[in-house]
């Protein structure tokens, strides 16, 4: 039978699921990720903390250990993240840093990292979520000490580090119009314009049914591609209220077919990314107590309505 990669190749797109390393050791779990996806992105090996964990010093045994799996299963990967508010380790964090000084750490672990990578990833989230919800710039340790440009400035080593590889910035609540949407599409239209190297927007797509689908979606993911872009869903999941019930499954249902039918409406929505694609493995129950259910397999690996919905859409 056809595995949603199969389906979304057939629309010269890619169909994926994020995967976090111990999970490798779950055989029932790996083996599936390996045979129904087409890509998938660390969850958190590539992160900061787990591939700077002292100044200067690197360890890529989390992410290579990912990239040796994909390779064997024929995935592609996103590297994910090089930069971000979250996951810091604490040297960074609690150091007292001039601006010279971060910038030379910030040039250093993004252009490490991405020749570590080059040739072995296809994509990288440069920047993770650094905007609120209200569009200003989120007041992280970069924009504190360097201002904006620390975003061109992040864009520019990670294409001189690998000129191939595509370049996005990626967040959260950004799926629908919005001023937080509104704060990327301005950005980026202003990094067009002053040639900084820039390829896609993640739209991480971390939903909930309690707080509505975002507002069009499609006509959302099409503004981005108008700008030159390409458009990827990188961390799908649609969380509920537990406990869960034949409704809330149906509705979650109908969201994941919205989501896959927006993407395909757009020629330059690129592929879909799962954050974890069963219930087994979710971030969601430790972040947001109380709600979880939120991806298209349950704790047995079994399909639910979910599945036959993106199935469908594609
Ligand atoms: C999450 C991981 O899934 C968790 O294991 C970790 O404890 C916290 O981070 N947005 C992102 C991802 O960009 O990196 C986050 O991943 C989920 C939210």
């Amino acid at each position: 039978a056809a595995t949603l990669d199969d389906l979304a190749q057939r629309t010269g797109r890619y169909f994926g699921s994020a995967v976090d390393n111990p999970e490798l050791d779950d055989t029932a779990y790996a083996d599936l990720l390996g045979s129904e996806f087409g890509a998938t992105t660390p969850g958190n090996g590539m992160k900061w903390y787990a591939t700077e964990p002292r100044r200067g010093v690197f360890d890529f045994t989390a992410g290579d250990e990912i990239v040796a799996y994909a390779k064997a299963h024929h995935l592609k990967v996103r590297g994910h993240t090089l930069l971000w508010h979250s996951q810091l380790p604490s040297w960074l964090t609690d150091g007292t840093w001039t601006a010279d000084e971060l910038r030379s750490i910030l040039k250093n672990h993004i252009t490490t990292e991405v020749k570590h990578y080059k040739g072995k990833v296809f994509a990288w989230d440069v920047a993770n979520e650094i905007m609120n919800e209200d569009g200003t710039y989120r007041e992280n340790i970069f924009y504190k000490t360097l201002g904006p440009g620390y975003i061109a400035d992040a864009l520019r080593w990670a294409h001189a580090a690998d000129p191939k590889v595509k370049l996005y910035l990626n967040d959260y609540n950004v799926e629908g119009l919005g001023a937080k949407s509104d704060a990327y599409y301005a950005l980026i239209k202003q990094l067009k314009a002053d040639r900084v190297p820039i390829d896609g927007f993640g739209m991480q797509a971390h939903l909930a049914l309690q707080y509505g689908f975002p507002s069009d979606m499609r006509g959302n993911i099409q503004r981005f591609a108008d700008l030159g872009l390409d458009v990827a869903i990188t961390e799908l999941d649609v969380r509920m209220i537990l406990p869960a019930d034949t409704a809330k499954l149906t509705q979650q249902a109908d969201w994941y077919a919205q989501v896959t039918d927006a993407c395909l409406a757009v020629r330059r929505c690129v592929g879909i990314t799962l954050w974890g694609y069963s219930d087994r493995h979710s971030w969601i129950p430790s972040v947001f107590p109380g709600q979880g259910a939120a991806l298209p397999w349950d704790e047995n690996l079994q399909r639910k309505p979910a599945y036959d919905a993106i199935a469908g859409a594609l």
